[in-house]
């Protein structure tokens, strides 16, 4: 595969200055420290949402593409569903981090180029950081906004800490702003974000982590664990109903962006646990037999006839052995909670790995 998105680094402090403009309220990137972020843009907005949203309505079995989800209302919703009391995975995450941070630094070797994938919550990297003290912190999301935001926080708070954001999608092959020399990479690579790639996206997507840190690098990855069905299928049905907004809010952003007229009243979320596939199914379920027209197009829809939005797998510590070892790592150390819901591992890049595939 090639690189889809060339790099186009806005590099230099100073591009980061207003004049230049880069980002949503970019004057703010002045402030204590910002003078230690570097801002680079993949520009990872598809420009082609319209024909994947076409080319997933149109298939059999409707799906659409997950990363949608995050828009601005999205990310709001995703913050509210990680602070549920159902929804355990953020805070058992967490918890684990606090727990076996030092741990977890030691592995990873001090002083180390720390990549993260996602920047999601700012509180796990924040136990990280802290534990880990990187000289270089090297954050990827696909949200510029939300990239600026927390990179402007920590570089206040991690006063040594130099930055390095790449805006872009990590699910596609990209070039990130390391220096060739930069030795010792760790990546972190929370949330259990890995079960929501297929499985052989999963594989593909670790065997590119690994052949990015290259022989000896480490990777601290979220993995959700399988469990008694009740509690993931409260965890993905909560009760006030915040997880059926998010998922609802994707047809909010078709009806904006992709002129859509989805009726919200004639959809509603179901997830369940699918035991065959190990896999939390997401869906928008139709209530009605009715027709969608999305950008100039129309869509039928029986009653009953589902979305497919997201799946979420959960593996037993073998079988996640398993894939990250079909990927070129080996596992150095599991961490889990006591009420064994969430591990995050720490793996190793085994043997020698070219530097880029
Ligand atoms: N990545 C999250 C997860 O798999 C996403 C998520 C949580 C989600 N709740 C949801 C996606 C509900 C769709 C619907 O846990």
């Amino acid at each position: 595969m090639t690189s889809i998105w060339a790099a186009r680094p806005l590099a230099d402090s100073d591009s980061t200055s207003p004049e230049t403009g880069v980002g949503p309220g970019s004057s703010d990137l002045g402030g204590r420290g910002a003078e230690r972020i570097r801002f680079y843009d993949y520009h990872p907005t598809p420009a082609d949402v319209r024909a994947e949203v076409l080319q997933g309505l149109a298939q059999p079995v409707k799906r659409l593409p997950p990363k949608l989800f995050y828009d601005r209302r999205g990310s709001q919703l995703f913050d509210a569903i990680t602070e549920l009391p159902e929804y355990y995975p953020t805070r058992t995450e967490i918890g684990i981090l606090r727990d076996h941070g030092s741990e977890m630094a030691d592995r990873l070797g001090r002083g180390s180029v720390l990549i993260e994938l996602g920047s999601g919550s700012s509180l796990k990297i924040q136990i990280l950081l802290s534990a880990l003290n990187p000289a270089v912190y090297v954050p990827v999301d696909i949200s510029k906004e939300h990239l600026l935001a927390s990179a402007r926080a920590l570089a206040e708070r991690f006063p040594d800490l130099s930055i390095r954001a790449a805006c872009a999608d990590y699910s596609t092959p990209f070039d990130l702003p390391l220096e060739p020399g930069w030795q010792n990479l760790a990546a972190f690579f929370p949330g259990s974000s890995i079960g929501n790639f297929d499985p052989d996206d999963a594989r593909r997507l670790l065997r590119r982590v690994a052949s990015r840190l290259g022989g000896g690098g480490r990777l601290l990855i979220g993995v959700d664990l399988r469990k008694d069905p009740a509690i993931l299928h409260a965890a993905y049905n909560d009760s006030q109903g915040v997880t059926a907004a998010f998922n609802l809010n994707l047809l909010v952003r078709i009806n904006r962006e992709l002129d859509g007229d989805f009726d919200l009243d004639a959809f509603e979320h179901q997830a369940y646990f699918n035991a065959r596939e190990s896999r939390v199914e997401m869906h928008l379920v139709s209530r009605v037999d009715q027709e969608v027209e999305v950008a100039g197009e129309v869509f039928g829809f029986r009653r009953g006839e589902s979305i497919h939005t997201e799946s979420s797998y959960k593996y037993g510590i073998a079988d996640f052995h398993s894939l990250a070892s079909d990927a070129g790592f080996a596992s150095e150390q599991v961490w889990m909670d006591q009420e064994q819901r969430f591990t995050v591992h720490c793996l190793r890049v085994a043997g020698t790995w070219s530097q880029r595939l």
